[in-house]
């Protein structure tokens, strides 16, 4: 693993960002896996800045994301369709097609588990794959278990995980089910860039670096990943 220290987000963001243009300068169709939640913001900003200053055009990429709630419609403000739109795609001239998502909706959940695996493969694989930690080690949402998930799954969100992420919902009405890219899938990305900002994940990132590599922390997997970089700040190396 190549851990960078940084010491604010806005640094953290610039380098990730960084990696993205120059890949998608050199591969105009790159394919490219996202994540949601507050830790990719600032490089999805970035992102937008670049484009905007003329310097990288993503009308050609392709993008995967990680994991959508189930039964939250996908219109829904806090669907994670909304906050790509919100906070990457409509301001990008990326074309909506090329967006990917898996349906956390669909009626037959296995079949659409399989269409997602399918059509990654067929894209050729995800180029570089974007994420975040959750608290508890979570990546995507494959959440801390006896293995190791290998393709998407539907999974239940653990308390840990509902605790973090219920402040986006007000009306306190939080789906309790998500769909998500599996370890298995993840590790399938030719590189890996994982953001971690602040002292609540300090434990999640000790644990990811230096702890025992097990389905107990997911993240911890990443031990064995060929290309994965994780970009810190000084509150979230804390107990390394
Ligand atoms: C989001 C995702 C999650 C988040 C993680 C951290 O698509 O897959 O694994 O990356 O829960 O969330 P934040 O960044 O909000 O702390």
């Amino acid at each position: 693993m190549d851990l960078r220290i940084f010491d604010s987000a806005a640094e953290i963001a610039r380098a990730a960002s960084e990696i993205f243009v120059q890949h998608i300068k050199k591969f105009p169709n790159a394919c490219l896996g996202l994540a949601t939640g507050a830790s990719p913001l600032e490089t999805y900003r970035c992102l937008i800045e670049d484009y905007q200053k003329g310097l990288v055009s993503f009308r050609q990429v392709r993008t995967f994301n990680l994991d959508e709630y189930c039964d939250l419609p996908e219109e829904d403000k806090n669907s994670y369709h909304s906050f790509m739109k919100d906070n990457l795609f409509s301001h990008i001239d990326i074309s909506m097609e090329n967006t990917h998502f898996p349906n956390g909706n669909a009626a037959d959940m296995e079949a659409e588990c399989k269409r997602y695996d399918q059509l990654i493969l067929s894209s050729g694989g995800i180029d570089i794959q974007l994420l975040g930690i959750g608290v508890n080690g979570h990546i995507g949402f494959n959440e801390p278990s006896d293995v190791f998930s290998e393709g998407t799954n539907k999974v239940r969100l653990t308390e840990s995980t509902i605790r973090s992420n219920k402040i986006y919902f007000q009306d306190g009405k939080m789906p309790t089910y998500a769909v998500t890219m599996g370890i298995g899938s993840i590790m399938n990305a030719k590189k890996i860039i994982l953001l971690a900002i602040g002292e609540g994940k300090a434990e999640a990132i000790r644990r990811t670096v230096k702890g025992e590599l097990t389905p107990n922390c997911p993240a911890s997997i990443l031990q064995k990943h060929p290309d994965a970089t994780l970009l810190i700040d000084r509150e979230a190396a804390k107990k390394l």
